[in-house]
């Protein structure tokens, strides 16, 4: 039976990922990874991390860069993930597969924070679709009631130098721009200031229309701020088949994740972003965290893209592998922040950090 969109029926090809290794593990990377995620290595002389929210890993990856992404290479930063923490088990799996064991399953709402290591950099993804539609004031003081409030006990708690937190553009809109303001005064009040760098992905190198929010915050007493990262793309967007067309293969996983992808004919009406049909020569849409299959059509194929076509629009390396089944993956790469975005923000953050090493040296 037809679904009552009208739209063709969706089936999930039920197609599972094959690989011999995660992205730390890969031969290919050996030379480049950033010793911290070597098994052996302790990698003192680095600035510490710790990653809330971390999903699969996207920012977490930017930060500690030592990857390349459509034959540019982004190169290790000196930084190191002290723990990372996120709810969803999957997620985790997929973290440790690709970054380490270095990530704990937690909820953390029920989190006893003073068992956390400190750091210098706090970073987290909150998710913010725990506002009420009827305002923020409503159970905003609680963790239960605004997820965000965990990165504000951390910071009141063991007072990281940095705090980079991330989140979507529509919570400057949230509630008239009063989510985003109470957000802020309650990092404040934590002994704070904050910037909000609005980042559109695609001046940054990303080939997929994006843009994102990350609130910088820098601890009263330590001077300045990371300075905003300067477009380096800004004339010269990389389209979705400047990215992906290597990868009409869809018969093997020569490359993972390249043979899961939803079956869907080709929409040829109907509404909602996943059923556009991507176009040659353009920006791709964006690549939503939706595990129903919205994922818009290849701009040449009558085939919705792939799970692998879908990270490299996010900028992950072909080496970093989602071990799920389409819906979980395609959910996960959709979450993440893009990880040659994260790179962006490190390098701001490492320049900062260096012209305070006397205060805030490496440790
Ligand atoms: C937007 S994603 C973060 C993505 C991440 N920044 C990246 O780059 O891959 C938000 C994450 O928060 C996690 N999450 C949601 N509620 C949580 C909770 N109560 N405790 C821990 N993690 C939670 C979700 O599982 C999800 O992976």
């Amino acid at each position: 039976m037809r679904p009552k969109s009208g739209l063709p029926k969706r089936k999930a090809l039920r197609r599972m990922p094959q690989f011999r290794y995660g992205f730390r593990e890969n031969p290919d990377m050996a030379a480049r990874l950033n010793p911290s995620l070597k098994p052996t290595s302790q990698r003192p002389n680095s600035w510490s991390v710790l990653s809330m929210f971390a999903g699969c890993g996207g920012f977490d990856l930017g930060l500690l860069g030592g990857f390349s992404y459509l034959g540019k290479d982004y190169p290790v930063l000196p930084f190191r993930v002290v723990h990372a923490y996120d709810n969803d088990p999957k997620t985790v799996e997929t973290y440790r597969l690709n970054l380490g064991h270095h990530i704990s399953e937690v909820d953390l709402v029920e989190a006893d924070l003073t068992e956390f290591p400190p750091a210098t950099i706090l970073t987290g993804g909150f998710p913010c679709q725990d506002f009420s539609s009827s305002g923020p004031k409503v159970g905003l003081a609680g963790r239960r009631g605004a997820l965000y409030s965990v990165m504000r006990d951390y910071m009141a708690l063991h007072q990281p130098a940095v705090v980079v937190a991330e989140n979507v553009p529509f919570l400057a809109r949230l509630h008239g721009g009063k989510a985003i303001q109470t957000i802020l005064e309650d990092f404040r009040s934590v002994g704070y200031r904050f910037n909000v760098w609005r980042i559109f992905c695609p001046d940054f190198g990303l080939p997929q229309s994006r843009t994102r929010l990350f609130l910088v915050g820098v601890r009263d007493g330590v001077e300045g701020f990371p300075a905003m990262p300067t477009p380096t793309h800004a004339f010269q967007h990389i389209s979705i088949d400047d990215a992906i067309d290597d990868l009409e293969d869809v018969s093997d996983e020569a490359i993972p994740n390249q043979s899961q992808y939803f079956v869907a004919t080709k929409a040829t009406k109907g509404a909602g972003q996943g059923d556009h049909t991507s176009k040659k020569g353009e920006l791709a849409y964006n690549v939503r965290a939706n595990p129903k299959a919205r994922v818009h059509f290849h701009y040449a194929l009558s085939r919705r893209l792939t799970v692998r076509e879908c990270a490299r629009l996010q900028s992950f390396p072909d080496e970093f592998v989602f071990p799920h089944s389409a819906s979980h993956n395609i959910l996960q790469i959709g979450n993440a922040v893009p990880p040659i975005i994260g790179h962006v923000v490190g390098l701001q953050l490492a320049k900062f950090l260096e012209a305070h090493a006397a205060a805030l040296p490496r440790d």
